[in-house]
């Protein structure tokens, strides 16, 4: 009834069958017991929202293609701002007629500017060739690429020596890399490493596999009631046996930012080192790895314009000269016989086989070419329209005033530095429903899951949560428009189709018997 009063109609969107009548309390059980629903409830949910397609708000869906006159900026205005967006082709799509997407998942992995994804087609049709192995003219053309964008990321996160960058795929295996040389050779039984419970599982399983090997101990770090870190007992944590602590800059899913700096200070004056995991800081503030004071830092090239397959960790020289070398192979050796091998100086000894080049260069151009042209400051600015401080105040209120919903993490007034993503659950809602149905209805990218965070979601009571994270250049109307395809996919969960019920496709009519 509620459906039909707003003028909506249940028939299924345009190519799907009408078969049979679905079960929606099958989808009703899944989500109340908080576990994933299966494939036939989501298609239930989907056929639901197919039919919600147009009540798109007019003019939101519209692209302005305007060119922002940007470079150096440490702000921009709002209409500068909505001109960013033609840098990126993903974002000018419809995701189904009438329906632009409304990309809202920048945590999991950000757009790539065409500023990017032409430098990588130049690359490849120009320069391409393997690094430091030649001495024709592509070989020294790539290399001499390869080792600028190692200077250009060395110098967005104001990295003394571009040595101190080594290119990984991702912060996933820049981690491993520290856990398995560093980690392996000085840490011992009953040494202690501090981590916190909001830790992505990047920044957790390489830690447990170490522990279980040497002996270690690990503690762990909780949340004050606000969805900040307890930095008290997070601090009372660092002692005399802690050799390691490793944390986020910011949670992938609280949004809050740790303090690195201050944490920094007192693991060094115990002894210990410290790792920051800054996959959710490096894409969206500026982040200078000499004033955090830590002594390795890691991100992902995909989450900040970047293409995927490359990442950088970096290192304090000393550090990583002193720890043995990672993988084995060529790049990484000085000198090879068959009784053994004298290896390379850094970055090359941890550098082993063929380096992800093309990428590595298009990752450098979306830290210079890009970013830094846009104006980290700008990209984080408090106040200023389109910076994503905005864009989270402005998520958090909208969505705040959903009926019940649960946020997790700090308010904005709480951290006003908070990151521009917000998880979160709805009373009776699975978190995979309410992203199935925002897409559908709306074009919304929204992710839905355990996020990485499992150990976390289990502190917060949930298996599962949903997350929108924004990036600069998505608009106050984008998150409008997924708050207002939220509030209607929530009544639907809620109160279930009213009148006839949709009905399925044979093939998930076959799933949801099964
Ligand atoms: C905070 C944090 N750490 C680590 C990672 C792992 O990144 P990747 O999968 O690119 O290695 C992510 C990815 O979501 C993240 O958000």
């Amino acid at each position: 009834m509620a459906l039909l009063a707003q003028g909506l109609t249940l028939s299924p969107p345009p190519g799907l069958p009408l078969a049979r009548r679905s079960n929606p309390r099958k989808t009703e059980l899944a989500s109340a017991r908080g576990v994933q629903p299966t494939h036939a409830a989501a298609a239930t949910t989907a056929l639901v929202a197919g039919a919600l397609t147009n009540r798109r708000t007019p003019g939101v869906g519209a692209r302005v293609v305007s060119k922002a006159a940007k470079p150096g900026k440490s702000s921009w205005s709002a209409a500068e701002a909505e001109g960013l967006r033609s840098d990126f082709p993903a974002l000018q799509q419809e995701v189904k007629p009438g329906v632009p997407l409304v990309y809202l998942d920048n945590a999991a992995t950000s757009q790539k500017p065409k500023q990017v994804l032409d430098e990588l087609n130049r690359f490849y049709s120009q320069d391409n060739s393997n690094v430091h192995r030649g001495m024709h003219t592509l070989s020294m053309r790539s290399t001499e690429a390869f080792e600028t964008a190692r200077q250009k990321v060395a110098k967005f996160v104001n990295a003394p020596d571009s040595h101190e960058i080594v290119f990984t795929r991702n912060a996933t295996e820049a981690i491993n890399l520290v856990a398995r040389t560093w980690g392996a050779a000085n840490i011992a039984k009953g040494d202690e490493i501090v981590l916190t419970v909001m830790e992505h599982h990047a920044n957790l399983v390489p830690w447990q596999l170490l522990a279980e090997s040497t002996g270690a101990v690990l503690r762990f770090g909780r949340l004050r009631d606000d969805g900040t870190l307890d930095v008290e007992q997070f601090e009372s944590l660092i002692g005399d046996r802690t050799k390691l602590v490793a944390l986020c800059h910011v949670s992938n899913v609280l949004g809050c930012v740790n303090p690195v700096e201050r944490v920094a200070k007192l693991a060094h004056s115990v002894g210990a080192k410290v790792l920051v995991d800054a996959c959710q800081s490096v894409p969206h503030m500026p982040v200078d790895v000499q004033t955090l004071g830590a002594d390795w830092l890691v991100a992902s090239g995909h989450k900040m314009c970047g293409p995927t397959g490359i990442g950088f960790l970096w290192g304090r020289g000393e550090i990583l000269r002193g720890s043995p070398p990672f993988l084995g192979g060529g790049e990484m050796i000085d000198q090879v016989t068959l009784e053994g091998s004298t290896f390379n100086d850094i970055p090359h000894k941890f550098e082993a086989g063929t380096p992800a080049f093309a990428e590595a260069v298009a990752l450098g151009a979306a830290c210079e070419q890009y970013l830094t042209d846009l104006g980290m400051a700008a990209v984080s600015q408090r106040r200023r329209a389109g910076g994503e401080h905005e864009l989270a105040k402005h998520l958090w209120s909208r969505l705040e005033a959903l009926p019940g919903i649960h946020l997790y993490g700090p308010s904005p007034e709480t951290q006003p530095d908070r990151a521009s993503l917000v998880c979160f659950n709805v009373d009776g809602c699975h978190a995979n429903d309410l992203a199935t149905l925002v897409d559908q209805d709306r074009g919304v990218a929204m992710r839905s899951g355990h996020h990485c965070t499992q150990p976390l979601h289990g502190e917060l009571g949930v298996t599962a949560s949903a997350r929108l994270s924004a990036y600069f250049y998505n608009t106050i109307e984008e998150i409008d428009v997924a708050v207002d395809a939220l509030e209607v996919a929530i009544g639907l969960i809620r109160t279930g189709p009213a009148g006839d019920e949709p009905e399925l496709d044979p093939a998930m009519a076959a799933l949801l018997d099964a």
